[in-house]
């Protein structure tokens, strides 16, 4: 620790709280605490508020249907473009030449890349004519595996245009996990890279690509290739039905594909995420909802104006990118900054380089970058002029207030507010967070639920906990960005998030996000982290049912079980605990296999931090795998009392085993 973290600690350590910075809320989006009662009052009509944000074609007549709980359906019989809202509306009026992307490829000799929404709007409109000609048709699945490159945006906004959703599956899962995804929405088009560049390094992304189109158990029409690594490529040749990206773009050069006018209700994307059991669930996300909610929180919430640079470190791989580095800042019209690389390449200055150079208002990202940070120390913020920056915001995992302090002082010099934003894949935007230009900061609690949202912490009987104490977090009124189904499994959807808390027969309706949290008097909300068996790796949601899958797969295991234990930087590292078939030793050889595998079945974000051979698994009578009891192992916590397990001597067991393995 440098000096000048431990002089931070000593002046802001006994802080709990902290107000708004007051020359932020001067210029607040948002500065009238009569908000909250205004929406509660007029709700469900205060979300007009958010629709207001868009252009519509045809107005809608009903801001909720409520008809059928809980398949909500919001803005009814309105019809709109999220490509429109994103692209057209602002060039048409005039700001055609304004940046709406500004691309940093991670290698320091390559130039940024400036493309102005009159650019994005002719890229994305040869993009579209492109996939039409391919025979994309309405709401055929697109599917995307991507890098942070620009052509990523292009083809969601270019999909968004002809009414195709997209789904787009993170650049680093494996090609298994590709496949799964293109099999589970009966995608027939991808749209992929050659590679990408990580830490100095090329990528192979094709080769992994094409592994996974190989598991694809029905016919893909078409694939199209962007090449982003030029010479240093792999020289894959493309096959019959594969396309060179920009060739599709060149030829369909100043073509203008009107966009489709959707319905509010139809299907902007689909996408695939972690829930307890191995199938991936696939989210959908409606156009008219997502995109006002995604804008009304990007203005409300994080401040964003048109002419502010916003700078969000997520992949658009995953939501947080969808949602707040393409469809939110994009439909405010601003300037979205998107970086390819890793936040320590060439060096752990690299993102204060880029808010820098592009005197960047708003910065977004994760506990998990905000811990490596803190750990890399204040020289690497300090040897660059943030003073652009007006608020920086938190999302993924809970935050500790000592790296909650540590991003306020060392890259908000003490003068943004922070927000720490809860909200997940489902909710489609943020949820439980201050908003920054009225309500006082509490570093460790996510503040309170967002104006018209109705959040509630009951215990297991479906009673409000009390002010300090903890039980699960509940969503009891519907909002516009919430996810409509889970795709081609309204039985699933029901299931997962509505059947724990919902009273039917009162026509009580609960939404269950499946995370623990407590309260504080002032309805600040901490939330404490996922109750069901899904880890959060690095603010990566991976479910301990995928990763078991894939060890328990490999020859000579017989079970695993696995659980997410503490890690200093990562929040959480993946602890595997396997047992091997008769006559099979627990091997170097075996260990490795099991890591391959998860790798392959999943990608190498999910690679288990340690596999421990163990003769037996923590059951309880019936059977069931002590998860808990395992977790507690890989923390060295307490384990308490034990005696109910049918194996109670296998404890003791583990833990030698594990010793043996650190
Ligand atoms: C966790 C990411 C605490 C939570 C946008 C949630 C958080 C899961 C926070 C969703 C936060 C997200 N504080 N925990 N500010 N934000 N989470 O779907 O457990 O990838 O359920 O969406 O991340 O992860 P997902």
């Amino acid at each position: 620790m440098s000096t000048d973290d431990g002089e931070l600690e000593a002046s802001l350590e006994g802080r709990e709280e902290f107000e708004p910075p007051e020359a932020f809320v001067e210029g607040a989006n948002v500065t009238d605490e009569g908000i909250y009662e205004e929406f509660d009052e007029n709700w469900p009509e205060c979300w007009a508020a958010a629709a207001e944000l868009l252009d519509w074609y045809d107005d809608y007549d009903q801001v909720l249907d409520d008809s059928n709980e809980p398949f909500y359906e919001w803005f009814t019989d309105g019809t709109l473009n999220a490509s429109h809202n994103c692209l057209d509306r602002h060039v048409e009026a005039g700001r055609g030449e304004e940046v709406a992307i500004r691309w940093v490829g991670e290698p320091t000799d390559e130039a940024d890349r400036a493309i102005t929404y009159k650019e994005l709007r002719s890229e994305v409109n040869a993009f579209a004519a492109s996939l039409r000609d391919l025979g994309v048709g309405e709401d055929d699945v697109v599917t995307m595996h991507m890098p942070m490159i620009p052509e990523l945006p292009v083809a969601m906004l270019a999909c968004a245009r002809i009414g195709a959703p997209h789904s787009v599956v993170f650049a680093g899962f494996s090609a298994d996990a590709l496949a799964t995804r293109m099999n589970a929405a009966d995608s027939e088009y991808l749209v992929t890279a050659d590679g990408y560049y990580r830490r100095g390094d090329p990528l192979d992304h094709l080769e992994k690509a094409n592994d996974g189109l190989a598991g694809v158990s029905h016919e893909v029409s078409d694939v199209v290739v962007v090449d982003r690594l030029g010479d240093d490529g792999f020289g894959h040749d493309l096959a019959d039905n594969q396309h060179d990206y920009a060739s599709l773009v060149s030829e369909h050069e100043g073509e203008t594909v009107e966009p489709v006018a959707r319905d509010a209700e139809d299907m902007l994307f689909l996408m695939y995420t972690s829930g307890t059991t191995g199938e991936p669930k696939g989210v959908k996300h409606a156009t008219g909802g997502y995109l006002s909610w995604v804008s009304w929180t990007s203005q409300t919430v994080l401040d964003v104006e048109a002419d502010d640079t916003y700078f969000c470190t997520a992949d658009i791989g995953w939501i947080t990118g969808h949602s707040y580095i393409v469809y939110g800042p994009l439909a405010l019209g601003a300037t979205t900054v998107m970086y390819e690389g890793t936040p320590d390449f060439p060096e752990r200055d690299r993102l204060w380089e880029i808010v820098e150079a592009y005197e960047a208002d708003q910065f977004y990202t994760a506990p998990t970058a905000i811990r490596s940070f803190m750990k890399w120390g204040s020289e690497y913020p300090e040897r660059h002029d943030l003073s652009s920056l007006r608020l920086l915001g938190t999302v993924g995992e809970p935050i500790n207030p000592r790296p909650w302090k540590w991003y306020y002082q060392h890259v908000g010099g003490g003068e943004c507010p922070v927000v720490d934003t809860w909200w997940q894949t489902e909710t489609g935007g943020m949820m439980v967070t201050t908003l920054p230009g009225i309500r006082k900061m509490k570093p460790g609690s996510a503040g309170p639920a967002l104006p018209g949202v109705d959040v509630r912490i009951l215990d297991s009987a479906g009673e409000q906990v009390d002010p300090g104490e903890a039980g699960y977090l509940t969503v009891h009124k519907p909002w516009p960005g919430m996810l409509r189904t889970l795709y081609k499994n309204d039985e699933r959807f029901v299931e997962e998030y509505w059947s724990e808390y919902s009273d039917e027969d009162a026509g009580e309706w609960v939404y269950f996000p499946e995370d623990g949290a407590g309260i504080d008097d002032e309805d600040y909300i901490t939330v404490l982290g996922r109750v069901d068996d899904v880890m959060n790796v690095s603010g990566h949601r991976i479910g301990t049912a995928e990763v078991e899958n894939a060890i328990v797969g490999v020859e000579g295991v017989a079970e695993a079980a696995v659980v997410g234990g503490e890690h200093e930087t990562k929040g959480e590292a993946v602890y595997a605990y396997v047992t091997t078939e008769e006559g099979q030793e627990g091997t170097d050889d075996l260990r490795k296999r099991a890591v391959e595998s998860v790798e392959d079945a999943i990608g190498p974000f999910a690679r288990p931090e340690e596999v421990v051979f163990t003769p037996d698994l923590p059951k309880t009578r019936s059977g069931k795998i002590m998860r808990r009891l395992l977790e507690d192992i890989a923390n060295d916590d307490d384990l308490g009392d034990t005696s109910t397990l049918r194996n109670p001597g296998i404890v003791e067991d583990i833990q030698q085993h594990e010793q043996a393995t650190d």
